[in-house]
């Protein structure tokens, strides 16, 4: 089915991709854009209507198996490196090929992750809010005394290419840095892995080492089933209560109610979230604590890096319109099977 090749493939865009993403699409075929974000059963309607072959899609369309299963597309470009909004197998099962953005956002990210490290550990927040209220008065010898990177331990869950970019900058201040691949089963042994130029930067340790001796612990997992909460009360407890938790790969990493319940008991020291559970509502709380650093889920929000994920989709989005194989297939299991 995907290699008969269509002339004018027709795009379905759920919000409007940055230069060059749409020039791409309006080059390559039909381009519907929604003026709105749509609504779950509106994107429903409109992936059984017969009437697109491709949808390019965004983190906010909840892409699931009630709605692939009545989906007439012939494939999902979404303008993200990750794809926790779609369920792959059931896409599979129907034919439909999912892509991806990866690689692209690693630097962005890895950036963000030290800012919020750096944000946290030196009250950035409360510094910004005292002085803009106008109560800062001067200079003084206890005025937000904050706590130290250089020489402290650095905790990585996940050592990907966003956990590994995190490891060199970290190396930078001059941090012990400690990763687990795989959190939560993987042990030391299984953890370790050619990582190259960090081998001597790095310690791979256990996911319990992680969580008990980590003066910071910055999430870089995807989001999976194992993954889920992997942050919870338990580990929430068991971590120092010096520590800074830093999450910029996906909210349901973490338990967001525990977080808030640790925080408030001084169970932990402060946070720095660029996702959050139930994006884009907060858990209830988090907001009013001063301990924590919020951004809203903008790790890859450069100029740069947004322009170059919308060529990428773009271009995965006009391959598959075109009954090709795109660039960065997520299942390509579903184009062999389609064409076999
Ligand atoms: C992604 O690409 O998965 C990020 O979370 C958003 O750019």
């Amino acid at each position: 089915m995907y290699r008969s090749k269509i002339t004018s493939p027709r795009f379905l865009v759920t919000l409007p991709l940055p230069d060059p993403g749409m020039e791409i699409l309006h080059r390559t075929g039909d381009v519907t854009v929604l003026e709105e974000p749509p609504v779950y059963e509106e994107l429903v309607g409109l992936c059984a209507s017969c009437e697109f072959d491709v949808l390019v899609s965004q983190l906010s369309d909840r892409l699931d198996a009630r709605l692939l299963e009545r989906a007439y597309i012939k494939g999902i470009s979404n303008y993200a490196v990750g794809f926790n909004n779609i369920d792959v197998p059931a896409a599979t099962a129907g034919d439909i090929l999912v892509a991806n953005t990866p690689g692209i956002l690693t630097d962005a990210t890895a950036d963000l992750a030290v800012l919020l490290m750096l944000g946290t550990a030196r009250r950035v927040v409360e510094g910004d809010q005292l002085t803009r209220s106008g109560s800062f008065t001067g200079w003084k010898p206890d005025l937000l005394l904050g706590t130290d990177i250089s020489g402290r331990i650095l905790g990585l869950a996940g050592f990907g290419r966003i956990g590994r970019a995190v490891a060199q900058r970290a190396a930078g201040f001059n941090m012990r840095i400690l990763y687990c691949r795989r959190p939560p089963s993987q042990t030391a042994e299984e953890t370790s892995a050619d990582i190259g130029e960090l081998a001597d930067k790095v310690e791979a340790v256990g996911w319990d080492e992680v969580v008990e001796t980590s003066d910071f612990l910055s999430l870089h997992v995807p989001l999976v089933p194992e993954t889920h909460h992997l942050i919870n009360a338990e580990t929430l407890r068991r971590m120092k209560d010096s520590a800074i938790l830093i999450n910029t790969a996906r909210g349901a990493v973490v338990d967001e109610a525990a977080l808030v319940a640790a925080l408030r008991a001084s169970e932990i020291a402060a946070a720095g979230l660029d996702v959050y559970e139930a994006e884009p509502e907060l858990h209830h709380g988090l907001s009013v604590l001063s301990n924590t650093l919020l951004l809203p889920h903008v790790g890859s929000a450069t100029a740069s890096v947004r322009s170059e994920m919308a060529r990428v989709c773009a271009e995965n989005a006009a391959a598959i319109g075109r009954g090709d194989l795109p660039p960065h297939p997520v299942n390509p299991e579903a184009w062999e099977r389609a064409a076999g």
